[in-house]
């Protein structure tokens, strides 16, 4: 099996080494392949990703992406929108595991306000929001599949003001009516403060781009912030996997950056490529060494992401052992 590795730029450099790492030690078969792509590779060759690139990313079964630096440029195209629309990783699976907090963000991921159909004038700049029948029947039948296996399905909407907000709010209850899951609907604003004061009543919630992209950010704050949250990017033929996290240019290079995102998105890889079994072992490691105290400074410990990361590894090789 053939794995695409994506360091991206500032700590992608730091987290997905190590989260490669852990995948090698339990899919010794996993055949790891580099894709260099993001503001470092734009600096040096006045592109960000190329068709090349985008043509390695389709002939692997799957792709473990770090993050990457928006370039100061006006006229610039973020490389994980290219990658998404050009893969149609049409939906972007966020899970929030914490105390009291077991929800899954489900976001549509190819259109909405980040279609790409805008343009910036001398006096006016305007941002395109389109949402499609298609797009939103198979984002609203996928957060409904795990919906069916977990319990309600939440919609995070505006559709008090965004008419566009009305016609993926009705496909959405219709969807779920459709396949017998509760369904029930909130004003994403209103939501976004729901989810802080009453995270155990949240099981699934399916949003559009932007709202899902905010929202799950507002819920990282439920279980330790942004080190935390792992993603999948998931469409019909591809699957990649990635923290929530940007590429932290404040912390970069500096052994500070928390590998967990990291290393729960290859959890949810090895889950997705069918291996239950890795992806939990990944998990538990993660959580053992938490068990022990040892974490990064984000989540108040005292540890580096070397230290903490080769923690991991080697509770992981335990766990491996002992299988
Ligand atoms: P960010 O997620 O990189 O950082 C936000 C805050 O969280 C920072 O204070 C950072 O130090 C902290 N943080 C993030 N990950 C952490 C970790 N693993 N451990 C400890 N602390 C962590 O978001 P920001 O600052 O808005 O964006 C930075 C750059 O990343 C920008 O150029 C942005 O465009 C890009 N970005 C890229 C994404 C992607 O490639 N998928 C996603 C989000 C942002
Ligand atoms: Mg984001």
């Amino acid at each position: 099996m053939k794995i695409a590795v994506v360091e991206g730029d500032g700590i992608g450099h730091e987290v997905i080494p190590p989260t490669r790492d852990l995948l090698g030690i339990l899919r010794p078969d996993f055949e790891f392949f580099e894709v260099e792509a993001g503001y470092g590779k734009w600096q040096r060759t006045g592109q960000a990703i190329t068709d090349d690139d985008i043509a390695m990313l389709r002939d692997a079964g799957a792709i473990l992406f770090g993050a990457i630096t928006t370039p100061p440029a006006r006229d610039y195209q973020s490389v994980i929108l290219r990658i998404r629309k050009e893969l149609d990783l049409y939906a972007n699976v966020r899970p929030v595991k914490g105390n009291r907090v077991n929800l899954i963000v489900v976001r549509e991921n190819t259109e909405g306000l980040y279609s790409g159909v805008e343009k910036i004038e001398q006096d006016s700049a305007c941002t395109v929001r389109c949402i499609t029948r298609k797009g939103s029947e198979r984002i609203s039948r996928y957060a409904c599949m795990l919906a069916a296996r977990r319990h309600t399905l939440t919609i995070g909407h505006k559709a008090n003001i965004l008419k566009s907000d009305v016609f993926f709010r009705d496909i959405c209850v219709a969807e779920a009516q459709k396949a017998g899951v509760p369904v029930r609907e909130c004003y994403i604003d209103a939501l976004c403060l729901d989810i802080l004061l009453h995270p155990d009543q949240y099981d699934v919630i399916v949003t559009t781009n932007m709202f899902g992209d905010i929202l799950s950010d507002v819920a990282a704050y439920l279980v330790g912030g942004l080190g935390l949250l792992p993603s999948a990017n998931i469409g019909e033929k591809f699957a990649l996997f990635e923290p929530v996290h940007g590429s932290a240019p404040d912390i970069a290079g500096r052994d500070l950056a928390n590998p967990i995102a990291a290393m729960r998105s290859g959890s949810m890889l090895l889950a997705h490529l069918g291996d239950h079994e890795a992806a939990m072992l990944v998990d538990q490691a993660i959580e053992q060494v938490l068990l022990k105290g040892i974490m990064t400074r984000d989540l108040g410990g005292t540890a580096g992401t070397r230290d903490f990361a080769r923690a991991v590894r080697e509770e992981l090789e335990r766990l491996a052992r002992n299988r």
